[in-house]
């Protein structure tokens, strides 16, 4: 199966698919993905379970967009790509960033400009500062892809009926029924302080994470169908007890992270709330 992600995401799930595969519910006819990011786990759900309701969020704004433009517009996004890929060189990335930010771009051109940053930037890292500007330098790439016209057309087929929501992940409560299937997969809670949580102008906080277990609860008591990454930590332990949830141990290489220290092979969580699998838990 392809998997058509058209960006590099801090935590993109494509890789750890294949040890998460076994963990998905047997049947999803309604999906709920609200911390999308990359999009791996929805392109890989929406082909493998065609669910006849699909609804993925996030809070960045440019990305929703992003994802807007690649499913109703997505020949005149490859057209406008060709652009920027012909023009690609350290001192067009600084000036594609300076007008990125100062808000010069809009429509199918903001979201080109926004692939071509994703893709050109120094280590493939999303981050923004606490006015919200894009600041990752250019990275060192000879022929950087940027974009691949295949990827982006199945994308866009793939996305078509699907609801696209810019929200905070708490407003999809009230959508969610029983038997629905969610995939959380949130900024992690950090192994330390220094972590990478800037996808967003603020952090994930302590206080996020309790919101975030409220969330959890409320779905929970709905009877919906919960699959939840994150970090093995002692929060995450007390916050989802064994008693309530399974907690399965996966690994991952985490590539993306400017500490060095938690980059390579690293364990984390899958936690769920239902049974109906056969898995191996920890
Ligand atoms: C770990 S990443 C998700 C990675 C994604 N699953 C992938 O495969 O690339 C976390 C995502 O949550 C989003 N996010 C952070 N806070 C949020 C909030 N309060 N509500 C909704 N999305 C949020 C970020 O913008 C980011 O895209």
């Amino acid at each position: 199966m392809i998997i058509p992600t058209f960006l590099k995401w801090a935590g993109g799930k494509r890789r750890l698919i294949s040890q998460i595969d076994p963990h998905l519910p047997k049947k999803i006819n309604r999906y709920f993905e609200p911390f999308l990011g990359g999009g791996a786990m929805f392109f890989y759900i929406k082909q493998k379970y065609s669910p006849k309701y699909c609804m993925i969020s996030d809070i960045n704004k440019d990305l929703i967009e992003t994802y807007k433009t690649i499913r109703d517009n997505p020949k005149e996004l490859i057209k406008k790509l060709k652009y920027f890929k012909k023009n690609n060189s350290e001192e067009f990335y600084y000036q594609v960033r300076k007008k990125f930010n100062a808000k010069k771009f809009k429509g199918i051109r903001k979201s080109a400009a926004f692939i071509y940053l994703n893709k050109t930037c120094f280590n493939g890292l999303y981050r923004v500062n606490s006015q919200g500007e894009f600041n990752v330098p250019c990275g060192k790439y000879k022929n950087p892809e940027i974009f691949n016209e295949k990827t982006i057309l199945l994308a866009s087929k793939l996305l078509k009926e699907v609801k696209i929501k810019c929200c905070d992940y708490e407003l999809i409560k009230d959508r969610v029924r029983k038997n629905d299937f969610v995939y959380l997969d949130p900024c992690y809670d950090p192994l330390k302080k220094t972590s990478f949580a800037n996808y967003t102008p603020t952090r994930f906080s302590d206080e996020d994470n309790y919101r975030l277990a409220d969330f959890v609860l409320i779905l929970k008591k709905k009877k919906a169908k919960i699959l939840f990454s994150n970090n093995i930590t002692k929060n995450v332990k007390r916050l989802y007890p064994k008693k309530d949830f399974d907690r399965i141990i996966v690994y991952c290489s985490r590539s993306i992270n400017c500490n060095s220290q938690e980059r390579g092979l690293i364990s984390e969580f899958l936690i769920k709330n239902y049974k109906e699998e056969k898995c191996h838990i920890s």
